[in-house]
């Protein structure tokens, strides 16, 4: 298994190893770097052959679902004249994962020459770059980058790339403000049409009726990062890393971004390939667990996954971990890393107070059992629980989310997940921690 870092691959638009030394590229200096080339390369194609590209090249959805790219785009309708949108998915609010972040702070040309393409290949008009509004600083970098595409005729009536293609494509930053919720795709829709993020039932889904009923098509970042590097290199270069499917599911092919965060040495954003295990990722990037201590267990790629256990330290970073360590998913492939001192009790607490505020309060299920569970967690904390209340913990995650069909979206899934994976891996401390249920027998003594 190869590995790399950030500088050697897919950032290697001159980011450097040393976060000291990072700054954010600019126009001229990502260009310099042989940035817009992809572009250049995809003008010269039907659009079709651009997503048949992406499509061969089985490139997996960097938000969390892990859909593939090339396939969600062929769920567009024929275009009709009519605006057809793309949204990028900036909100980037899961709990341990700053990846996305990386990109915009640094190389953010790369996702808009992915952007440009995308729109080209989908026949997408109009562009909105979504990001959460904590990001202020983020913002304003976007949007310089922004403006620097379009003094450079990328965006803008002429056509993209100075009229290299008659296709026009316009772009706009909205910025959120601040709900988790809003990273789920049609409460992002629903954001950028101006209204409350609540997420929509589905069907119908965006890439039909989208963004002000029109067809739109949501991709993550790092996602759309990952365009240009497979048209300038090809689909055979990319299949060359990353893996196959050990279980007969998809493969999880090319390099990833995994930022990794918790009791590590060197907690930043590295670039591997998918694949790694977590314990090279810890040990060969992040600089192994802090102050030598045991490995406990791991978020497994922001908190909705749920949690990797202390005997799955070897677990492969790939779109088939899920089935293979009983967790959700690869996520975000953003692990948070314990140790052997962390009390399991109070993460679970704290993801379950994350999860209860963050519920948008549309599906009976998600509202009351996130604060069911919050309350319960408290409880169990304290030490004023019971087994019961454990119990009951297992029985009302198990009764939220789409998985048994109860809720619009999956944000009550992930909250699920986490309680059960936790709660299943680390049972004794829970149970530790309630109070006997029954009365206690005082021994009779003896006449
Ligand atoms: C509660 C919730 C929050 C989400 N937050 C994000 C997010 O911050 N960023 C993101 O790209 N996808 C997020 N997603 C996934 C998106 O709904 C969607 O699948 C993704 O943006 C599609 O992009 P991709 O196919 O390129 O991965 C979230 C989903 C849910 C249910
Ligand atoms: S599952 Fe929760 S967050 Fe999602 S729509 Fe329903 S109430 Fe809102």
């Amino acid at each position: 298994m190869r590995m790399q870092t950030v500088t050697e691959r897919f950032l290697n638009r001159n980011i450097s190893t040393n976060r000291s030394e990072r700054h954010t590229l600019s126009y001229d200096e990502y260009v310099a770097a042989g940035g817009y080339g992809a572009l250049k390369k995809a003008l010269l194609m039907p659009p079709e052959e651009v997503v048949n590209i992406v499509k061969d090249a089985e490139l997996l959805g960097r938000g969390g679902a892990g859909f593939p790219c090339g396939v969600k785009w062929t769920f567009l309708p024929e275009a009709d004249g009519k605006p057809r949108y793309l949204c990028v998915n900036c909100d980037e609010a899961e709990p341990g994962t700053f990846k996305d972040r990386l990109l915009v702070d640094f190389d953010p040309h790369s996702v808009i020459e992915g952007m440009a393409i995308a729109c080209y290949a989908c026949k997408l008009d109009i562009s909105y770059f979504f990001i959460r509004g904590e990001w202020v600083e983020q913002a304003e970098i976007m949007q310089r980058a922004i403006d620097e595409a379009y003094a450079n005729g990328i965006f803008g009536s002429q056509g993209l790339m100075s009229g290299a293609s008659s296709f026009a494509v316009e772009c706009t930053l909205q910025r959120g403000a601040g709900a988790y919720i809003c990273g789920e795709e049609t409460a992002l829709l629903e954001a950028i049409e101006g209204k409350r993020g609540w997420p929509r039932i589905k069907p119908p889904f965006p890439a039909v009726s989208g963004l002000f009923g029109r067809p739109t098509i949501i991709n993550n970042v790092e996602t759309l990062a990952a365009i240009p590097l497979i048209i300038d290199r090809g689909t055979d270069w990319w299949k060359s890393l990353g893996c196959e499917s050990s279980i007969g599911g998809p493969a999880s092919y090319g390099v990833k971004l995994m930022g990794v965060a918790g009791h590590v040495n060197n907690p930043d954003v590295f670039e591997a390939e998918l694949g790694i295990t977590l314990r090279s990722l810890v040990e060969d990037f992040a600089g192994g667990m802090k102050n030598g201590r045991k490995f406990k267990g791991a978020i497994a790629g922001g908190v909705s996954m749920g949690i990797l256990g202390p005997d799955q330290y070897d677990a492969e970073m790939d779109f088939d971990i899920g089935r293979k360590y009983s967790v959700m998913g690869l996520g975000t492939a953003c692990p948070t890393i314990f140790d052997e001192d962390t009390d399991m009790v109070a993460v679970a607490r704290n993801i379950a107070r994350f999860f209860k505020n963050e519920s948008c309060g549309q599906c009976t299920p998600c509202r009351e059992g996130t604060d069911w569970i919050y309350q319960l967690l408290c409880r169990i904390e304290s030490g004023q629980g019971s087994m019961k209340d454990l119990d009951q913990v297992i029985e009302v995650s198990n009764s939220m989310g789409i998985m048994p069909g109860t809720t619009i979206c999956g944000l009550s899934d992930g909250n699920s997940w986490a309680m059960r994976t936790i709660i299943n891996k680390y049972r004794s401390e829970f149970e530790a921690r309630c109070k006997p249920h029954m009365v206690p027998i005082t021994p009779i003594a003896s006449s």
